[in-house]
């Protein structure tokens, strides 16, 4: 696997699309980034003392109907990093990490498809290890924060010793400890109550409403633990 160490580059996402066409896996990681790029067009702060790092992988038959998998893969190398230096973390579905109720990561999922296969996907991770997250107004914590000093090298190296893993959907699972909870639906204006019951391998949310039960997909919704 090749890695590739950077100090300063705008967003890991963007620059490791220049090895699209050369089809081989490939991790960049950088200590810092100044366009540093989150979901939904938003900007991810992203100051030395995080991990931040894109891996590019290649898939030979990968349905786009179990992309799925790569989110989940992500999370629980996410989470096993964070245990690995003492942290209880746990998947805000379908794929941030919190920890003592704060965001400790998000992942930023781009896939390529080729008719209905993903032929590869850039996932981009940043983890907050010893970057000051206060500007972000409690809504964030730092590893540094659970656990005291930790290196970021020793959590970027770990996290691409898990994201180099087999894992499965059980793994998934057992990091997510929302289900049989109340959450808040929030759908376009409106929100509304539910109980998350159970998350479906293909990545939907099933959860008992008001109305009867719905199958709620991350892509229309969010959800409020
Ligand atoms: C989010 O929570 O909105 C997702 C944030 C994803 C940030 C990571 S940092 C490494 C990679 N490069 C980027 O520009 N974004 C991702």
């Amino acid at each position: 696997m090749r890695i590739e160490y950077l100090d300063e580059v705008d967003s890991t996402n963007t620059y490791i699309r220049r090895y699209l066409e050369e089809g081989e896996d490939v991790i960049v990681c950088a200590r810092r980034q100044t366009g540093g790029r989150g979901t939904k067009g938003r900007s991810f702060c992203s100051k030395e003392g995080g991990v931040y790092l894109s891996a590019l992988t290649f898939y030979p038959d990968l349905p786009v109907s179990r992309a799925f998998r790569i989110m989940t893969h992500s999370a629980v190398a996410v989470c096993c990093t964070a245990k690995a230096f003492g942290a209880d973390a746990q998947i805000k579905w379908p794929n941030d990490v919190f920890a003592a109720g704060r965001k400790l990561s998000g992942t930023l999922i781009e896939n390529i498809l080729s008719g209905d296969k993903v032929r590869c996907s850039v996932v981009g991770i940043g983890f907050n290890v010893n970057n000051d997250v206060s500007a972000l107004g409690g809504i964030a914590v730092s590893l540094s924060e659970l656990v005291g000093t930790v290196k970021t090298d020793d959590v970027r190296d770990e996290l691409i010793s898990n994201l180099l893993r087999e894992d499965d959907f059980a793994e998934y699972l057992s990091f997510v400890r929302f289900l049989g909870k109340e959450i808040t639906v929030v759908e376009g204006e409106k929100s509304f109550p539910a109980i998350a019951r159970a998350i479906s391998e293909d990545g939907r949310l099933i959860a008992d409403t008001a109305a009867g039960r719905r199958t709620l997909s991350a892509a229309e919704i969010s959800v409020r633990f």
